[in-house]
């Protein structure tokens, strides 16, 4: 499976793969406007046949503040490719692209309390730390943990 940063013809391919995967769907406005403010920070995995099987979509935070940061706004993996790897490849080149190209100190998410296995990937695999929850975040009123990784200084 390939990995590769994003284009605005993946966006298609990309908001699909979401829309599949997750109750948190975004307009194609959205997609566009990430693909456009941040070229460098959005990945997709590609199989063989060029059919998008997962994604990040990602960002930096836009109000301001002492440090930048970045926000994962949203990943996932199609169901049949879990397991292999691709999520944590996905985010660790996203992360790499926040601190090389906006200097980011740190960078934030939300996820579901009940999603154990995002839970896992993000603070087992990438050391992650949950900061602060958000009661009912959700739509549907199910609470958030917002976690954050701190990215190690330069010397
Ligand atoms: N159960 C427990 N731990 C898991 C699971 C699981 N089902 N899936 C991944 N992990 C953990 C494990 O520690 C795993 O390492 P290991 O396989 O060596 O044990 C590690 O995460 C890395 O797993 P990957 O293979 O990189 O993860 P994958 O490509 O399967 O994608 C994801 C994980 C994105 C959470 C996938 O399950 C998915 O698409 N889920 C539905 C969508 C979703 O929940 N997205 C996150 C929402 S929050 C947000 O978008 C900010």
């Amino acid at each position: 499976m390939d990995i590769r940063q994003a284009t605005i013809e993946d966006l298609l391919g990309m908001q699909n793969a979401n829309l599949l995967n997750l109750p948190e769907n975004y307009t194609f406005k959205y997609y566009l406007y990430h693909a456009l403010t941040w070229p460098e920070l959005s990945y997709v995995a590609v199989d063989p046949s060029g059919r998008i099987v997962g994604y990040i979509l990602a960002k930096m935070e836009e109000e301001p503040s002492d440090e930048p940061s970045g926000h994962v706004t949203s990943i996932s993996v199609l169901r049949p490719y879990r397991r292999l790897g691709l999520a944590n490849k996905l985010m660790r080149q996203a992360q790499e692209a926040m601190v090389a190209h906006y200097n980011a100190a740190f960078i934030t998410l939300h996820v579901r309390k009940s999603n154990r296995a995002a839970i896992s990937l993000y603070r087992d695999t990438l050391g992650f730390e949950v900061h602060v929850m958000e009661k009912g975040y959700y739509a549907d009123g199910e609470d958030a943990y917002g976690m954050r990784f701190l990215f190690p200084k330069k010397e």
